[in-house]
């Protein structure tokens, strides 16, 4: 029903800056935005509130089907509180991790992603967005950076957003994610052999926007 409406994959590594570029290649072509991983961190977000253990499958499982979203500009809300800040945290960010290897949980979170398919178009982030949840998406992304670039990135996000933070820890943290994440069974972090590298360790936001932009313009 929904084939007709475009969909741009974007994946990459944590911290690559893939939410930002996508949320503006989405506002530039006035297609949605789907932050797929916002879902898994939001799981273990909700997991750790109810105390279900982020390695116990069937408990985080439920979490995720359970989950009461609302996506709004900048702003998430989950059970009706703002979580927007409480997501990002390096603690959650480990906690999407985990949970994000278990089978069970994705196919939870399968279902709402592919609702996001409607209007004009999607522009969706995330692991196996291209790969598993639209198979079938226009263009495909894979968005990276060196790991001291992205962990300056998100050091600066932190600080910015008036959150403590450690380049150090951070750096590490990328690391232990980035290997957790390449290594895992279930959708590991990877580029597809259908998807374009974008290496953005020597360009602007906006320079990426281009670049996508431009290449979606060639795919359509
Ligand atoms: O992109 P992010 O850092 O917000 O993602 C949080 C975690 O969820 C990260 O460990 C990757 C994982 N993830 C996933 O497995 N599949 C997705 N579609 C999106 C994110």
């Amino acid at each position: 029903v929904t084939r007709s409406v475009p969909v741009i994959a974007i994946d990459g590594p944590s911290a690559s800056g893939k939410g930002t570029v996508a949320a503006r290649v989405a506002a530039a072509l006035g297609f949605g935005y789907l932050d797929s991983g916002a879902l898994y961190r939001l799981t273990a977000l909700a997991a750790q509130r109810a105390g279900v253990d982020w390695d116990d499958e069937a408990g985080v499982a439920a979490v995720a089907a359970g989950l009461e979203v609302v996506f709004g500009e900048g702003s998430i809300r989950l059970a009706g509180e703002e979580v927007e800040g409480a997501i990002r945290t390096e603690e959650i960010s480990q906690g999407a991790s985990k949970v994000a290897a278990l089978p069970a949980v994705r196919a939870a979170l399968l279902f709402r992603q592919r609702v996001f398919r409607c209007g004009a178009g999607l522009v969706g982030d995330g692991r196996d967005i291209g790969s598993v949840v639209f198979p079938d998406s226009r263009l495909k992304v894979f968005l990276t950076a060196s790991a001291e670039v992205r962990a300056e990135r998100r050091y600066k996000q932190l600080i910015g957003k008036g959150f403590p933070a450690n380049m150090q820890a951070i750096l590490l943290d990328l690391r232990e994610r980035d290997r957790r994440d390449s290594e895992r069974s279930v959708a590991p972090l990877q580029q597809n052999e259908d998807a374009v590298l974008l290496d953005t360790s020597g360009l602007t936001i906006d320079q990426a926007v281009d670049q996508v932009l431009d290449w979606y313009g060639s795919a359509s």
